[in-house]
């Protein structure tokens, strides 16, 4: 509540009726602003960006689609459309992310989640022109999950690939990105007649988003030239600390470069299982990463950055008291 700044009367003028279903105008309006001519009439606010990928799922696949995204992945952009009978074609992720990667493949719908969860990758300037050329060439829909797009640690906010008119939707939220996941706010950005359908599907789901978690957003939102920096300069402190002492974990034996987001993938020496690693570590010290099985990848750990630098540097050094842990 520190980062809002909001006082009590400010919380007292909040009616607790229900929220317009596709959100409030001034909250889309703000969204709007994030995406180069996108209006407020195509942003739907959403519990979470994982309701806007539900939502956006359904309308968009049946059980004769194929989806082209990277793996590994974050876990929805796959469960979801498999759930639905979708068949997943696997981009699978090398040091880097490349326009080239998406040259061959034929897809329905085609997604890109950068900054990439669990990796931290993204595409490097020039690539993305390539990226957009050849991804407009293919002529279907294509999702951009966006939702680290806050972090980015070149620009003050990350490259969107979001163009309605051309079937290139949008997901995003800023809750993870500044720390505050309890509001559960994150959006769909679409053009008009999806957005129309999205609204319809909604309301068999959440129907409307908390007053107050909307009210607390867009205050959020509205400071986040002067929020953003500060996250960046935590986070990227974190990631300094990790790399100065990765020397010490002789169990890790690379991790790939970060533009982005929270998080990062580490490689696990040979023979090493990720959930046999995952789990001794938290129960030795309390410190959690995620086991790579947990993305389809065995061998790997993501780590999470975001946390406090006191924590983060206690985390790592508990860590490497406890080192080598197998
Ligand atoms: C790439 C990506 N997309 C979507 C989500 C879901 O976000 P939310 O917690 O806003 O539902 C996450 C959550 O970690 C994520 O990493």
């Amino acid at each position: 509540m520190d980062l809002v700044s909001v006082s009590d009367s400010d919380l007292r003028k909040i009616g607790l009726n229900d929220s317009p279903n596709h959100g409030r105008e001034d909250l889309r309006q703000e969204i709007a602003k994030l995406y180069p001519g996108v209006s407020s009439e195509e942003v739907l606010v959403c519990t979470g960006t994982s309701e806007a990928l539900y939502i956006l799922f359904h309308l968009l696949l049946s059980n004769e689609s194929t989806v082209a995204l990277y793996m590994p992945s974050f876990q929805a952009l796959y469960e979801v459309p498999s759930m639905l009978g979708a068949k997943i074609v696997p981009v699978p992720v090398s040091s880097k992310l490349s326009a080239e990667d998406w040259e061959h493949l034929h897809a329905d719908l085609y997604i890109l989640n950068h900054p990439h969860n669990p990796t931290g990758l993204d595409f490097e300037a020039r690539e993305i022109p390539k990226l957009i050329e050849l991804l407009k060439n293919k002529n279907k829909p294509v999702l951009f999950d966006e939702h680290y797009r806050f972090l980015d640690f070149k620009h003050p906010i990350g490259w969107t690939g979001v163009s309605p008119k051309d079937r290139f939707y949008g997901t995003g939220s800023f809750t993870k990105c500044f720390g505050v996941t309890g509001l559960r706010v994150g959006w769909l950005i679409a053009d008009i007649e999806t957005i129309k359908r999205a609204r319809s599907f909604k309301d068999y789901l959440t129907h409307t988003v908390s007053p107050i978690s909307e009210f607390l957003a867009l205050h959020l939102l509205q400071k986040k030239d002067l929020l953003i920096p500060k996250i960046k300069t935590q986070v990227e402190k974190n990631i300094a600390y990790f790399q100065s002492r990765l020397p010490e974990l002789s169990e890790i034996i690379s991790i790939d470069k970060i533009f982005g987001g929270l998080v990062s993938f580490l490689k696990l020496k040979e023979g090493i299982r990720s959930e046999d690693y995952a789990d001794l570590l938290f129960q030795k010290t309390g410190v959690f990463v995620l086991p790579g099985n947990n993305f389809e990848m065995e061998g790997y750990l993501r780590i999470g950055y975001g946390e406090s630098n006191e924590k983060f540097k206690w985390g790592i050094d508990t860590w490497i008291q406890h080192s080598p842990l197998i």
